[in-house]
């Protein structure tokens, strides 16, 4: 089996993981957030999103968020754009890299950001050429690539036609988000193989959510067909506020549980994560949805796993 030897993990939780909440959560929970989570040995956290907030309340304090991290060596930050004006915050707030996220469908693309599939992309070539002659580094993203809330079924080939642009106008790596979680491993696999053939497997990475249970098989499927680099949220927070009933993301404890089980190298210490995890949890007020937590938690209180 040819796993890799080494794995980056993504982290997603201090964005994807609160955009969603219900109830604000304050700057400065999610500034210790992110530096609890740097500490813990993540050397990408994705920290905020610079979208709208009328479209995206709880991201408001995207520059704020950016202002209060104390950013360690080593560790990148980067931060949702979807248009000229995200990238300008962005920039005054001396970000280090960007995501641009498109999507699969149509009818997701409308919802989530307001346009075309192939209106998002011209909206993004501005963006990608600005962030590259600041030397920002821009990732792509593509939402909804296992499936549709709208539009049900999405084929592989489409995914792999948006993630060739993405690449062509300088996306460094291109994340493929099973955004509402109703991927199995033979699906993931398929649409792993159509972008392969588009782009480096070396700059593809996975991103998925848990709704049927099914993201740390298909993390697994996905390592074996070469993949490195996964996108994952502490505690399995997370969540679209444009796909109802999506749950989060697969769990940043989780994945480096199974990670470690297979001897691949994360640089990250579960011990830290699952505390950075028990802190965002205690501050929502809620239970972590990683099963590597709770287990983790119940060893503490004395229980046998
Ligand atoms: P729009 O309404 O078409 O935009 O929204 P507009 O250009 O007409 O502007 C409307 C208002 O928003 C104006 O303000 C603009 O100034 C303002 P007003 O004049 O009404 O006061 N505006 C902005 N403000 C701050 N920052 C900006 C910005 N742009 C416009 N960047 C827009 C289009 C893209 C802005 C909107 O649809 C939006 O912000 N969408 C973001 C949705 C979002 O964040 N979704 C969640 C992230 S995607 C995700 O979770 C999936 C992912 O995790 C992968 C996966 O799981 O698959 C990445
Ligand atoms: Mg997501």
């Amino acid at each position: 089996m040819n796993l890799p030897a080494s794995v980056r993990i993504v982290e997603v939780g201090p964005r994807d993981g609160l955009q969603n909440e219900p109830r604000a959560v304050p700057t400065a929970t999610k500034v210790e957030l992110i530096e609890r989570l740097a500490a813990a040995g993540l050397r990408t956290i994705e920290s905020t999103a610079f979208v709208s907030p009328k479209w995206v309340p709880q991201m408001a304090d995207h520059a704020e968020v950016m202002r209060g991290i104390r950013r360690a060596p080593g560790v990148r930050y980067p931060v949702l754009v979807p248009n000229m004006k995200g990238f300008e915050a962005a920039a005054a707030a001396g970000v280090d890299e960007i995501a641009v996220f498109a999507a699969a469908s149509e009818a997701f693309s409308k919802t989530n950001i307001n346009c075309s599939i192939d209106e998002s992309l011209e909206r993004f070539a501005p963006v990608i050429e600005a962030a590259r002659a600041r030397d920002i580094r821009v990732r792509g993203y593509i939402s909804c690539v296992a499936g549709c809330p709208y539009e049900g079924e999405v084929a592989p080939a489409t995914v792999a036609r948006i993630a060739r642009e993405l690449y062509a106008m300088g996306c460094y790596e291109i994340s493929l988000g099973d955004t509402i979680g109703v991927g199995t491993p033979a699906g993931i696999r398929a649409v792993i193989e159509a972008c392969a053939a588009e782009v480096p497997i070396e700059q593809l990475a996975v991103h998925l959510h848990d709704t049927y249970g099914q993201a740390i098989a298909n993390v697994y499927a996905a390592l074996q067909m070469g993949i490195s680099v996964v996108d994952s949220a502490v505690a399995g927070l997370g969540g679209c506020p444009y796909a109802r009933g999506a749950s989060g993301n697969v769990a940043t404890e989780d994945v480096v549980y199974l990670l470690n089980g297979l001897g691949i190298e994360t640089g990250v210490d579960l011990e830290a994560v699952f505390e950075a995890g028990q802190f965002i949890c205690a501050a929502l007020g809620r239970e972590p949805a990683s099963k590597v937590a709770l287990a983790m938690a119940a060893k503490r209180r004395g229980g046998r796993c």
